[in-house]
């Protein structure tokens, strides 16, 4: 059998040089085969998301998705890819939940929306009774085997969980917190990422997590690390607008803080990523996305490169545009420093704003907000102007001309 070590490299490898089904398809079969395994009953739950998930496991290509279907996984449910319909799928569902207590693995794609007791997000009714994605996931995980959250929603919240958030949308991993949850984020997560994770549980277990719960295998190096540009950023060759040639650092590149193997693996079916096509990373992977790596198109402050440490001051507008309190320059940079800090080097999870109760305090907290923003884009712009020049320089200089007129003036000058 295909040891963990060879999967492994397998799976970090370039998707154009090894063949992950070539390998994967005949190791799953032989595997289960020797230890006459049955493939794992997986419930697939959709909760407040967009489906991106699921698309994009639709085009999953190695293994294909129906390669994957039939080789690793015993999909129970899932409401795109059911063969039945309401109440008969979800019978098969609840079934499966009683019968493989302990050994049905449960997916949640989309974030648990909390606000109002999780009513903004109702998934399957049972004896007439709608059932919330927020209860269907405390009853269920418990009993789960594994629960893995698949795409930055149901990992971290991702764009359903964005400023100001009425619905309450939440990661997996911040309801339920007595259970390990193994994240693959990305908005939406590559069909690779899904396809290896889930073959690396059939096979060997849980893979090696990161301190955000992440497969080292596809998050354990970033984007800047693995990127085409990368010489063109330490030779200092910058993109002046997206789509032109050059590093696109300045144009908003969340490549420095964000883990993940795009440049290696590639999307849509192996030929492009987003640096490759001209447009700076968002960072999509990142647990932090959408709020902390906006703006897209500005870079964020204080990043240390091997090579580089931003200037704090150059970036007031990106300051203004996280939505920080409208407080001094110095105070920005303070914060913004320590929440860099907070988020990239300590691996702790940010804290979620509460979220607003009523449709008038949200209107109140968009007009505070761009109150703020208009008082920091105004400190910014003060900041973009040119400094005067240092005092002491200039008396030196006048010290230096005075000195050559008085020596000049002695006699003794030139
Ligand atoms: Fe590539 Fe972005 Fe890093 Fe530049 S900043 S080298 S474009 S990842
Ligand atoms: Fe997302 Fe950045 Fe990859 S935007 S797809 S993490 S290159």
């Amino acid at each position: 059998m295909l040891s963990r070590r060879k999967f492994i490299q397998l799976c970090m490898s370039s998707a154009l040089t090894l063949s992950l089904s070539d390998a994967l398809t005949p190791v799953l079969r032989q595997a289960q085969a020797e230890t006459r395994a049955e493939k794992p009953p997986v419930i697939w739950l959709e909760l407040g998301s967009c489906t991106g998930n699921t698309i994009s496991l639709d085009n999953a290509v190695n293994p294909s998705l129906r390669q994957f279907l039939d080789e690793t996984i015993d999909l129970r449910y899932h409401w795109t890819f059911n063969a039945a319909q309401g109440e008969q799928a979800v019978a098969a569902m609840l079934e499966t939940v009683a019968r493989d207590a302990g050994k049905f693995w449960l997916v949640i794609e989309g974030s648990v929306m909390t606000a109002d007791n999780g009513r903004y997000n109702e998934i399957f009714a049972r004896n007439g009774e709608m059932i919330t994605g927020l209860a269907a996931l405390q009853e269920f995980a418990p009993q789960a085997r594994y629960v893995i959250a698949v795409g930055d929603c149901a990992c971290y919240g991702g764009p359903a969980a964005a400023h100001p958030n009425p619905g309450g949308a939440k990661g997996v991993w911040d309801v339920v917190t007595d259970k390990l949850i193994i994240n693959i984020p990305g908005c939406p997560a590559h069909p690779d990422w899904m396809t290896g994770t889930f073959s690396h549980l059939a096979l060997y277990g849980l893979p090696e997590l990161d301190a955000y719960q992440r497969p080292k295998m596809f998050f354990g190096r970033t984007i800047h690390e693995l990127c085409q540009r990368r010489q063109q950023f330490e030779d200092g060759i910058f993109a002046a607008f997206p789509g032109e040639d050059g590093c696109l650092y300045r144009v908003g590149c969340k490549g420095p803080v964000t883990h993940a193997d795009c440049p290696l693996r590639q999307w849509n079916h192996y030929i492009n990523w987003p640096v490759k096509a001209g447009t700076p990373c968002i960072g999509c992977a990142s647990p932090h996305f959408p709020d902390g790596m906006m703006p897209f198109y500005n870079h964020l402050p204080d990043i240390q490169t091997p090579a580089v440490t931003v200037n704090i001051k150059k970036v007031g507008a990106a300051f203004a545009a996280l939505g920080i309190g409208a407080v001094g320059t110095h105070l920005v940079a303070g914060i913004c420093a320590r929440r860099i800090h907070k988020h990239y080097l300590d691996g702790t999870k940010p804290s979620d704003p509460t979220p607003p109760e009523t449709l008038e305090q949200v209107r109140q907290e968009l007009d505070d907000l761009i109150r703020q923003q208009n008082a920091l884009l105004s400190e910014a712009k003060q900041l973009e102007r040119p400094q005067r020049k240092p005092r002491r320089r200039k008396s030196l200089l006048k010290r230096a001309l005075s000195f050559w007129h008085t020596e000049d003036k002695d006699g003794k000058g030139k």
